[in-house]
């Protein structure tokens, strides 16, 4: 609490690292999670399936035969990054919200070697990790690292604003919001670029549905195991008693919502603990913990011009299965 306000609390970690502590809010997770299970469509935010063992199963995910997103998107950021660098005119700040372990911004930093890297997250003891890393790993970068959350990171220190920044927004994570939601967090984009800077950011692309659902229902069952994770984090942090048995992975593509679905069924009667209170979800109940829209070039260059961006430029695969896209404030 006491740091609440002291924005430009920091601590210089080693020659080329800086770290910045915004102190991001605790959520009540009990009063979260009891107000969204308790709804007329109960619903988990995806957050919950990120604790130690969500990540570790994201990242085996990623590496699946089905899951083609990541290693599409790597592969047009290796294929284009001095392309890149050349429309923006050799960028010299990367800032990154929500980085996690800082790996695909490795591709950028190898191959623009700017001179300072900000990547910005919630889990202070992994962007510790990441960022001490980074900084042996890139000596002659200056890496800011800052503990915030994604709205605190928008109204970032101003001793750490600088002019001409690129944001980076990989993953299609962008396909994560909701669009009303994804349309002020498009403009929270462009302020933390600020003025003369950039965006270059992933988004997932329409297909047809079979290759969709293949992707969010991998036979090896990990993307079945990442969204019951959710569940085994609940239990451990909440004491829920969720039967995990007793539910089951559904993911489909929603052709007109054009979005992956993900939920968790109840297979029997569930008896949730809440706290002092007792939640029954009856068998055939579905919890809804994800929505992964998809888009087409033309659809999202508009959600990107509606945020104020102008659009520089956008690089898809041979497949057309992924896109990155270059915008400028
Ligand atoms: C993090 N995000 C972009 C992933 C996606 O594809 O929407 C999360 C994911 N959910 C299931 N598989 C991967």
């Amino acid at each position: 609490m006491k740091h609440q306000h002291t924005p430009l609390n920091h601590q210089q970690l080693c020659p080329n690292l800086t770290f910045y502590d915004l102190y991001p809010p605790a959520t009540d997770m009990l009063a979260e999670v009891s107000q969204s299970l308790s709804a007329p469509a109960p619903s988990l935010h995806p957050k919950y399936f990120y604790d130690e063992a969500g990540s570790a199963l994201f990242d085996r995910i990623t590496r699946t035969p089905e899951y083609y997103p990541t290693r599409t998107e790597t592969s047009l950021l290796t294929g284009y990054a001095e392309e890149i660098r050349a429309r923006l005119n050799q960028p010299q700040t990367i800032a990154e919200p929500g980085a996690g372990s800082c790996e695909k911004v490795r591709l950028l930093l190898d191959a623009w070697q700017p001179r300072h890297y900000m990547p910005l997250e919630i889990s202070r003891e992994c962007l510790l990790g990441a960022s001490r890393q980074l900084a042996q790993d890139f000596p002659d970068v200056h890496i800011s690292a800052v503990c915030a959350d994604y709205c605190q990171a928008m109204a970032m220190p101003q001793a750490l604003a600088q002019p001409g920044r690129v944001v980076f927004f990989p993953g299609s994570t962008i396909g994560n919001f909701e669009p009303a939601a994804r349309g002020e967090f498009l403009k929270g984009l462009r302020t933390l670029a600020g003025p003369g800077g950039a965006l270059l950011i992933g988004a997932d692309l329409q297909k047809p549905d079979t290759r969709l659902n293949a992707a969010y229902n991998d036979a090896e069952g990990l993307t079945a195991a990442f969204n019951m994770n959710a569940l085994h984090h609940l239990n451990r942090e909440l004491g829920c008693q969720f039967d995990t048995d007793n539910m089951q992975h559904v993911a489909f593509y929603n052709t007109a919502r054009q979005r992956i679905e993900m939920h968790l069924e109840c297979l029997s009667d569930q008896h949730i603990h809440l706290g002092e209170r007792t939640l029954t979800l009856k068998s055939g109940t579905r919890i809804h913990t994800e929505n992964s829209y998809k888009f087409t070039v033309e659809s999202f260059s508009a959600e990107l011009v509606a945020a104020g961006f102008t659009p520089l430029s956008c690089w898809t695969d041979p497949q057309n299965l992924f896109s990155l896209h270059l915008a400028q404030v």
